[in-house]
């Protein structure tokens, strides 16, 4: 559960624009927990983009999935921590030496960089995936029990936690105790418009039902003044 005072919100800016995502990293700061970007504006903007919206902050959440064979994964994890992350992840289903290899590459090159280590945490099954989409992928059994599989693997290599969907929160937690950090998208204030997201729960019920942070898009950034959004989420939840 998140520590007593820390905001646990984290904004994804989901943008391909570099002066938005600077307005909301700006203007967002002090109201939310931290920011989150992603495959999108990275494949935009690159490192040098995420350092123009990131750089000083010590709140990123870089969510850029890796997967890929242990050493390229390494590799990868070793040139990101150039940006100073909070949070960094990689896909559970790379396996157990790829996993421990990002942890590793974490550990030594913030060592290295004289920087604090950020969280290494793993996606276990995608959210877009039903049972049908694991089966045509040779994966038989219901969605959860491969993602509780993968989050005690995850675990077990020492990494600090999962993204996971809210549904998932209370099956991962019975598994894998208090202590492993579960990072939940798929958040609606009461009364916001879900979009796209199928199965949402709201701030208040994430948090209770055991999320660590909150990974909030569109209800924050989409909203007329992003920072009331985000402030008013957070009041609900003090
Ligand atoms: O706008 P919204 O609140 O739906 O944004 C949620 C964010 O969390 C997006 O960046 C989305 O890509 C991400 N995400 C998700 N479901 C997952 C994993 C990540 O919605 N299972």
């Amino acid at each position: 559960m998140p520590s007593e005072g820390r905001n646990p919100i984290l904004v994804a800016i989901d943008t391909q624009e570099v002066d938005r995502a600077r307005n909301l990293s700006r203007s967002l700061a002090g109201a939310v927990g931290g920011i989150k970007l992603g495959l999108e504006f990275f494949n935009a903007h690159g490192p040098a983009g995420v350092a123009e919206v990131a750089g000083g902050r010590s709140d990123l959440f870089l969510d850029l999935k890796y997967h890929d064979i242990p050493n390229t994964v390494a590799g990868a994890v070793r040139a990101a921590i150039k940006l100073q992350p909070m949070i960094l992840n990689v896909h559970a289903g790379g396996g157990p030496a790829m996993m421990r290899a990002a942890l590793e590459a974490a550990e030594g090159e913030s060592a290295r960089l004289g920087v604090a280590c950020p969280k290494i945490i793993a996606v276990t099954v995608l959210t877009s995936m039903d049972d049908s989409d694991l089966d045509a992928v040779g994966q038989r059994g219901p969605a959860v029990e491969q993602v509780v599989r993968l989050a005690r693997l995850t675990q077990n290599c020492r990494l600090d936690g999962v993204v996971c969907s809210p549904r998932e929160i209370k099956a991962i937690r019975a598994a894998c105790g208090p202590d492993f950090t579960l990072v939940v998208p798929g958040i609606r204030p009461a009364g916001a418009a879900a979009g796209d997201q199928k199965r949402v729960m709201t701030p208040r019920e994430a948090i209770d039902a055991g999320a660590d942070w909150l990974v909030i898009g569109r209800p924050i950034t989409g909203a007329l003044d992003p920072a009331a959004a985000a402030r008013g989420i957070g009041q609900d939840l003090a």
